[in-house]
Formats: structure tokens, sequence, C-alpha cells
């Protein structure tokens, strides 16, 4: 057996809650999104494990907290979501935007902001915009996307439209705990009355001093380097003009917890917003997750604990089964892809919970083990954490019926996997 390559000893008692840290700093307050990882976390296992500057990738990106992190320790990032918006997001938060641009932009909106109104080209069509917002919400909406569209240049664009996303959720009526589409009651409709524009000033305020602690950290990096976010399913494969095999020294990554039905449903928090800005596919996300369309037959994973919990699954609920089954199918196939462009020595962490589906634990964090031992990585560390501040629901929904919840988690683990 090799012997890790890291000391990890004595650690068995370090902290990994970061209960009370401060996680909306730099560019990370720029936009809410479920499930986020905390920049603490990112920051130690790249501390740890990759300590010179190195290729950087993270098959889930989501709003790429990993990729800020490695960006200001000077890494060379990549990372690729399914989610056009999470991948809007990601490019905004990586992109060390002038100050000067940005303030004229400021200064050009205001103007704009105080100006008759405007329509853009295109109104959303996919959506029902009179159920989900407020006719004043819908004009002012369309006016501040008609001065997006003439923004020519992309960081720009990127960071004013993540601010406007943002913004389109908080002023529509969805209501703003959940993270399906779920309309506000009747009640609070009569009184919902967002003021869109303060609303959006607010957020450019706010990215904007996000942006000025993120210019600070890029600049003291070892090296200045632009992320590479890109759009492939890491479940079908990794195109090799994009990540060349054997090249990435680390990965640090937080997958979905499950499919999005049941867990958590990137596709519908983004919805309203991904629809405003025109981003593709907007409709769709969901079933292109991981385990998003179901398997015919129970496949045997070779993981005992894991065929042994959806053996249990199958028994009370086949077609249940059968869709978590799908989930792990496609985590395995992502891996095998992540193992393929992984150098020699090269670390990976992934951020897992194991949730639990009719009473059955499924443990994901071993079957990751599991995946990676099987294509010749070794086991360095399982690193438990509490969740104490990670925007994720602690109940889920199991059948989507209000009131119908069962605690998930309240801990996920590190798992920490080296390429022998
Ligand atoms: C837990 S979130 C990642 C959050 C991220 N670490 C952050 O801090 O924002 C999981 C992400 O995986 C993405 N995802 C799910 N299935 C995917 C797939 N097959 N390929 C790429 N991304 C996928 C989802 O869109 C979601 O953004």
């Amino acid at each position: 057996m090799q012997l890790p390559l890291f000391d990890i000893s004595n650690l068995s008692e370090e902290d990994w809650t970061f209960s009370g840290a401060p996680t909306r700093t730099l560019t990370h307050c720029y936009h809410d999104y479920p499930a986020r990882m905390i920049p603490q976390v990112a920051a130690r296992l790249l501390e740890r494990f990759a300590p010179q500057p190195a290729i950087l990738f993270d098959p889930y990106c989501g709003t790429g907290t990993s990729l800020v992190e490695g960006l200001i320790r000077g890494h060379e990032a990549h990372g690729t979501d399914l989610n056009p918006l999470a991948r809007l997001i990601s490019r905004a938060k990586t992109a060390p935007l002038s100050l000067e641009a940005l303030d004229a932009a400021v200064a050009d909106l205001e103007v704009w902001l105080r100006s008759p109104m405007r329509t853009p080209e295109r109104l959303p069509t996919g959506i029902d915009l009179a159920f989900w917002f407020q006719p004043q919400a819908v004009e002012q909406l369309a006016h501040v996307r008609a001065w997006l569209d003439q923004l020519a240049d992309d960081d720009l664009r990127a960071f004013f439209a993540v601010a406007f996303s943002e913004t389109v959720r908080e002023c529509s009526n969805t209501r703003p705990d959940e993270f399906k589409l779920y309309r506000l009651p009747q009640a609070r409709l009569r009184t919902h009355t967002p003021d869109v524009f303060n609303l959006l000033r607010t957020k450019i305020a706010r990215n904007r001093e996000g942006l000025c602690q993120f210019l600070a950290a890029y600049a003291a990096a070892p090296r200045q380097s632009r992320a590479h976010i890109h759009a492939f399913n890491s479940v079908q494969g990794i195109p090799l003009e994009q990540i060349a095999p054997e090249s990435v020294q680390i990965v640090v990554t937080s997958p979905p917890y499950g499919d999005s039905r049941t867990t958590v449903a990137y596709g519908q928090f983004s919805r309203l917003a991904a629809e405003w800005l025109g981003l593709p596919e907007a409709a769709r996300v969901d079933r292109a997750l991981m385990g998003g369309t179901s398997l015919s037959k129970l496949p045997n994973f070779h993981v005992p604990l894991l065929d042994l919990a959806l053996q249990q699954i199958y028994a009370q609920a086949p077609r249940r089964a059968l869709e978590v089954a799908a989930f792990y199918a496609d985590l395995r196939a992502s891996i095998t892809n992540v193992a393929s462009i992984m150098a020699r020595n090269g670390i990976v962490c992934y951020v897992v919970g194991n949730r639990s589906v009719k009473g059955a634990r499924l443990p994901t964090d071993h079957a990751i083990q599991r995946f990676f031992e099987a294509l010749g990585f070794a086991h360095v560390v399982t690193y438990q954490r509490a969740i104490p501040n990670k925007r994720m629901p602690l109940r889920n929904s199991p059948s989507n019926r209000s009131g119908a919840t069962a605690v998930t988690m309240t801990h996920e683990s590190v798992v920490v996997m080296r390429k022998v």
C-alpha cells in the first residue's frame, strides 16, 4: 500500500464546521444558490492539497466557489456545469473586472433607470409572466433588460446580469424560502409591491464591494489567470480540447445530493431569471442534471452498502429505487471521466452528503471512495463536517407534497482520494 503524500495525522479533531465564518466575502456575495460550498472548505482543501499553483477542475462548479478560491491562490481554474445560470454566475464571479469600467456603466445605468420606460426586443416566452410577476415588476424588469441588451462587454454584462438575476428572483411572486417555484399565497400577493430598481441598485452596490475584495486578493496571487467555464456534461465525457488527459492536479467539488426532482431543483431555482436573461435550455435543466432519467433495471454497483440500500428501497418502491440508482450510475460515469483527466498523484476532494430515501441511508461518501478505488485511486482521508451554514433543505419533501417531509442531512463528508 502506498503512503499518502500529505501529512494528515493529528487532524481528526479538526473543526470543519466553520461556524460563524463569513461566507459572503469576495465575489462569493454575488448571488445565492442552493447547496453552495462554503469558501472556507474550498480554501482549506486547496491550501492543504495544492500548496503550489496547479491545474484545478470542478466538474459541478455551480456558482464557482472553488474556482474563485483557486484563482486567488494562483491556480488555473476549470469548471463545468449544465445549468446556464450557474455558469453565468461563475463567469461573473471569476472575472477581474475593471472598477473604472464598472463605475462608468453604473452611471450609465442610473441615467437609463430615470429615462422613459423601454422594452427589450424579446420578453420571456417560456413562463407565464402575469402569474409570476406583478405588472409593474414586469415593466421595470423589461426596462433593465433592454439596457443589458446593449452592453457590449461580456464581463460587464455578466456582472449586471447576475445582479439582475437575483433581482428577478426576489421581486417575483415566488416564495423566497423555497428553491422550487411555489407562488406566494394570495394574501401576500396583495401587499407584494417590489421596487425592482432599488433592489437592483442594492445588489450592484453589494457586489461592487465584493469585487473590490476579489481584485485585491487576485492581484496578490502568485499568478493571474482567467477561469475557464465549460458547459460539458462530465457524465458523458470530458472534451480533450477543453481539458487534456492526465493534466489536472486537484479537483475540489460538491456534486448534487441526488436527482434534481427530489433533492435540490437547480433548474426550477434558476428558471425565472434564466428566462428573463434568455439563457438557453432553461426549461430542461433539471432533466439534464445527474439522475434526471430513470433506469429500467437495478444495476450492481459492486459497493455492498450502496447495493443493499438500493435493494431496501426497491422492496418498498421499485420505481423510486430505479430513479435513485440512475443518480449513482451517472455519478460513477462522471467519476470515471474525472479519473481520466487526473495527473499521477493528483488529488480529488468530493464534498457530499448521505441522504436517506424510504428510511434507507445512502452511503454516497463511501460509494465515491469505492468508485475511485476501482479506478486505481488511494483513499487519503474523509473529513466529517456539520452543516450549520449551507443553504439547502435540511428536510426534503420526498413526494413533493407539502407537509410530507423527512429529515435529510445535517452532516456532510469530504472524501479525499489520490491517483496512484
Ligand atoms: C451542489 S451544486 C454545486 C455548488 C457549487 N459548489 C457552489 O459552491 O456554487 C451541484 C451542481 O451540479 C450541477 N450538475 C448536476 N448534474 C450535472 C452534470 N451532469 N454535469 C455538470 N453539472 C451538473 C448542478 O447544476 C449544480 O450547479
